[in-house]
């Protein structure tokens, strides 16, 4: 039988084959702090939160063709902004990577490494758990409100959220490409539960 341990090292052996040194390290970053998040919000979810971390961004090496391509042979939709930054279709490929080559079936974990670009309203914790961990790994290249959203991570998800969010709206913006809508509905829901909480 297959242990667990046996398991991640197998996974990371692939993965260290297919994405680039950086992206190697920062796949473990986000594997690490996600578990870490899950042993704070939910215990159950912590092994389930290392595998989305490692597995979330499977496709991200992928040239943009291949993307493109594979994303049209798996009958993966398409929108206007994913056609001008395919790399926006890393998330969904990836979740399709991680069933394909690694046996990863769990659909809370593929449902987390799928929204992990976007999010989306009311995340489930393992879902705003990976959305989050994404920015607050340690080896994640500077970001802004990187300090609160650390701060905040292992405080309160909504709120990590909601920062996580602006600063990958404002990011988009400050390159100036456009935004995805399912961005701005991450952002608008996330405001609005800061409000609720008197957060904002
Ligand atoms: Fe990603
Ligand atoms: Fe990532």
């Amino acid at each position: 039988m297959t242990t667990l341990s046996e398991k991640y090292r197998t996974i990371r052996k692939g993965l260290k084959k297919s994405l680039s040194e950086a992206r190697y390290a920062h796949s473990l970053g986000v594997a690490a702090t996600a578990s870490c998040m899950a042993m704070r919000y939910d215990i159950s979810l912590v092994e389930k939160a290392y595998l989305a971390g490692l597995l979330h961004d499977t496709a991200k090496c992928l040239p943009d063709g291949e993307k493109l391509r594979l994303a049209q042979e798996k009958g993966i939709p398409v929108n206007e902004f994913e056609k001008a930054s395919p790399g926006l279709l890393h998330a969904p490929l990836s979740a399709v990577l991680a069933e394909e080559n690694y046996g990863v079936t769990d659909p809370e974990i593929l449902s987390a490494i799928r929204l992990h670009t976007l999010g989306k309203p009311e995340m489930t914790t393992l879902e705003a758990i990976l959305y989050v961990a994404d920015y607050a790994e340690p080896d994640r290249p500077d970001v802004p409100y990187f300090r609160t959203i650390r701060e905040a991570a292992f405080r309160d998800l909504d709120q990590a959220a909601y920062l996580t969010a602006k600063t990958a709206v404002d990011y988009t913006r400050k390159k100036g490409q456009g935004v995805d809508p399912r961005s701005l509905e991450t952002l608008a829901y996330y405001k609005m539960k800061m409000e609720e909480k008197g957060l904002s």
